[in-house]
């Protein structure tokens, strides 16, 4: 069962420069290291068993994909939110979402819950959006404040996470206001995107080279900004979507070169599959059409450019057309449940072309709704006990295998 959630804004985007920055919270005696939870570590260590059943030093033209397990078990999950989501840096929205002073927006990923705002400097800041009292969350949604207020029992920490008030703890003894201020969240910014890394040890290892570019994207941010995807643009809207298959079908879906856009895009027939080729990169894979001839419809043709599909290890997809770019974030849910969050923006230029921007976003709208469709299809075949793992196209498929290797390098990766 599908749920589509439409938001609409008209707003904006800053000029977003190539400097990228980086934001450290060093506020508080606390490390976060020091309180916070390790994730359970029985369930982990089970799904452990699982990472094995794929061997991603078989070359893709021999290779078996994973297991039907990597998309169904909910241990498996466990690691994966561990080694592959708690780590490294992940995209949590846009610079256009907090633009000002006091403006925040909230998120959740597996069982960490954060709040990302722009303090009264201008500062990018990101926090668990966790209460050091009795753990109430914090804050909800979206918006602007001066301060965060616990809707519990009132405790209030400013837009920096300072503790600047706990209410009716007179007599209290052994509590230093300097030692619960709300535990930060490392974030950043590259273009329109902001990032979080939610390693709880990132703090205490200090292993930012401050180029978050290249940290985010390797060797591949160099391509994408020369292609523009760190540009200026105009933010139209979001789609939401809950989606009944694990996070990995969806990516998987992204990342088979297109081999199934003639048979579930019909709207599609005529693409030249052929005229597009894959380039990559350490964590990044980026499809491009060697023509201009992508989606080719007589009133948008002339607006597009040379159309790039580029997959972020591990959940964040660009769909970058030039003159207009939608975006793909996968978060899971739960094993068999992930939730899409599809972004669109435009080049400032095309404010005034409605038919455009409308066509667009309707023909996007579309294909996303036929391969929801499909990847609901793939996650109930992936529970009949038919089926236990499938073969790469090589010729097509390549990335895809990149991107199952890479999830098993992070889950065999020990500390
Ligand atoms: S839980 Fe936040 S003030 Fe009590
Ligand atoms: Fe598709």
């Amino acid at each position: 069962m599908m749920i589509v959630k439409t938001l609409h804004f008209s707003q904006t985007f800053q000029k977003h420069v190539s400097t990228s920055r980086i934001k450290t919270n060093f506020f508080t005696n606390i490390r976060p290291r020091s309180v916070l939870k390790i994730s359970n570590s029985a369930s982990i260590s089970e799904g452990g068993l699982l990472v094995d059943e794929f061997n991603p030093k078989i070359p893709v033209e021999k290779a078996s994909t994973p297991p039907s397990s990597w998309y169904t078990n909910p241990s498996f999950l466990e690691l994966e939110l561990d080694r592959v989501f708690h780590r490294g840096w992940q995209v949590a929205g846009y610079t256009e979402q907090i633009k000002e002073a006091g403006d925040f927006f909230t998120g959740r990923l597996g069982n960490i819950e954060y709040v990302v705002c722009r303090d009264n400097n201008g500062e990018l800041e990101a926090f668990h959006n966790v209460c050091r009292h009795h753990a109430s969350l914090l804050s909800f949604g979206s918006g602007k404040k001066t301060c965060f207020t616990c809707p519990y029992h009132g405790w209030t920490y400013g837009l920096d996470g300072k503790l600047l008030k706990a209410t009716r703890i007179t007599g209290i003894k052994d509590f230093n206001v300097n030692e619960f201020g709300l535990v930060p969240i490392r974030v950043a910014s590259w273009g329109p995107f902001i990032l979080l890394n939610l390693d709880p040890e990132f703090f205490s290892r200090q292993d930012s080279n401050g180029n978050i570019g290249t940290e985010w994207l390797g060797s591949a941010a160099e391509i994408l900004s020369a292609n523009g995807v760190n540009s200026s643009l105009s933010y139209l809207c979001r789609r939401e979507y809950t989606i009944e298959c694990n996070w990995k079908v969806f990516c998987d879906n992204f990342l088979d070169g297109g081999y199934h856009v003639p048979y579930v895009h019909k709207a599609l027939t005529g693409l030249n599959l052929e005229s597009y080729s894959y380039s990559i990169f350490e964590k990044v894979s980026i499809l491009m059409s060697d023509s201009h001839q992508m989606e080719r419809q007589e009133d948008t043709d002339r607006l597009g450019s040379k159309p790039l599909y580029a997959f972020i290890y591990p959940n964040f997809m660009i769909n970058w057309q030039g003159s207009w770019m939608n975006t793909v974030l996968v978060l899971p849910l739960g094993p068999r449940k992930c939730q899409v969050i599809s972004d669109y923006s435009f080049d400032p230029s095309l404010k005034d072309a409605k038919e455009f921007i409308e066509n667009s976003y309707k023909g996007n709208g579309n294909l996303q709704d036929e391969d929801i469709t499909i990847c609901e299809a793939v996650q109930k075949g992936l529970e009949s006990p038919a089926y236990s793992s499938g073969r790469y196209a090589p010729m097509t498929e390549e990335a895809m295998h990149q991107f199952h290797c890479l999830v098993h390098e992070n889950l065999a990766y020990e500390k």
